[in-house]
């Protein structure tokens, strides 16, 4: 067969690690020619692609980014998109698409597959927020990294004596807050699930300073809502599946923070780090597991369908399972959190 593959939406460490098994598997087991779209749906319109060999992946399952860059253009936003993905696939005689990427990528996945095309899914997202899957290959990553950063402000937040905030990724769900907030020894875990009680928040600090430890770590996810305020949008713009830019919930609640408390804060804003550099030995393998489902998952023309980890299997279910509703935190993460706080 001749399958193209194409990365949309933001970058996660393990997108090269599930191309890398694709490929190899395909070529090796089935004969497959590849190519690789580049910069997501944009590649397909454009139709730009390179020839993806085995030199071409050799090695590639150990590092960060995507080998096919990315974007996060919306072919059901262009006039004539799906028509035109129709038309590019067949000038390029291809069988069979294998789209990685989170729910606005495989939105159009679906969509083409609803429209008579063969596609299947992968599910990407450093956020951990797609339904059906027990993990997304770059969340494992994302989690250390903002770790090891909560790890690092310990030291400097005690040496200061001061609050720090720390900003982490998770527009709709608090995966990676959750996780790095417990694994970090994080005192204040802030989801975008749950309102921000700021009494609450007061007291969980002052517990601290009252109890022989004169700083605090509060986590809190780009997604929150300000106590009596919004989101706090970067830019206002909208990106074509409709989002705006979430940046800045870190400063505001450390700034709010500082003023109901009188504590010196500061606020950090991990950003794009949680999802530069290499996969962990984890996300290698998850990815390529995904890899070698995804061709499987082409050969036995499961179009419409997407790769997920079911406890220790990789399996597959439909993408429109997949993609609705956003996977999010529930009562049992809560009680994780709640239980080891401060008795306030
Ligand atoms: O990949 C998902 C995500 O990491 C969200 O948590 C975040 O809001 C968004 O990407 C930011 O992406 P970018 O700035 O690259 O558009």
């Amino acid at each position: 067969m001749r399958v193209a593959l194409l990365t949309g939406g933001g970058d996660c460490p393990g997108l090269n690690a599930v191309i890398y098994a694709a490929v190899k598997k395909g070529i090796n087991k089935y004969g497959d020619e590849f190519i690789g779209f580049l910069n997501g749906w944009k590649g397909v319109l454009e139709n730009n692609f390179i020839p993806l060999t085995l030199d071409a992946v050799d090695g590639i399952q150990l590092t960060g980014g995507t080998i096919l860059h990315s974007s996060r253009t919306n072919v059901k936003k262009v006039p004539g998109g799906i028509e035109k993905v129709r038309e590019v696939l067949q000038l390029n005689k291809i069988d069979a698409l294998i789209a990685l990427g989170g729910d606005d990528t495989q939105s159009v996945t679906l969509a083409l597959t609803e429209n008579g095309l063969p596609g299947v899914g992968v599910p990407k997202t450093i956020d951990n927020d797609i339904n059906g899957t027990d993990a997304t290959f770059g969340y494992d990553t994302a989690v250390s990294i903002a770790t090891e950063a909560i790890d690092r402000l310990h030291t400097t937040a005690d040496s200061h004596n001061r609050v720090m905030v720390v900003e982490v990724m998770g527009r709709d769900a608090g995966w990676i807050a959750y996780a790095a907030g417990v694994a970090g020894g994080a005192h204040v875990i802030l989801v975008p699930e749950k309102e921000i009680d700021i009494d609450h928040v007061v007291k969980l600090l002052k517990y601290n300073y009252d109890h022989g430890k004169h700083y605090g770590i509060v986590v809190v996810a780009e997604g929150c809502h300000l106590p009596e305020g919004g989101q706090v949008l970067g830019s206002a713009e909208l990106d074509s599946f409709g989002h705006a830019r979430l940046s800045g919930i870190g400063e505001s609640l450390g700034e709010l923070i500082e003023e109901k408390t009188g504590f010196e804060t500061r606020s950090v804003n991990l950003g794009h780090t949680q999802r530069g550099g290499v996969p962990t030995a984890y996300d290698r393998l998850l990815g390529q597991r995904y890899g070698l489902h995804a061709i499987d998952m082409v050969h036995e023309k499961k179009w419409g369908r997407i790769a997920v980890l079911k406890g220790t299997d990789i399996t597959d279910i439909t993408i429109k399972e997949a993609i609705s509703p956003t996977r999010r935190l529930d009562q049992r993460f809560y009680d994780v959190i709640s239980d080891l706080e401060a008795k306030v």
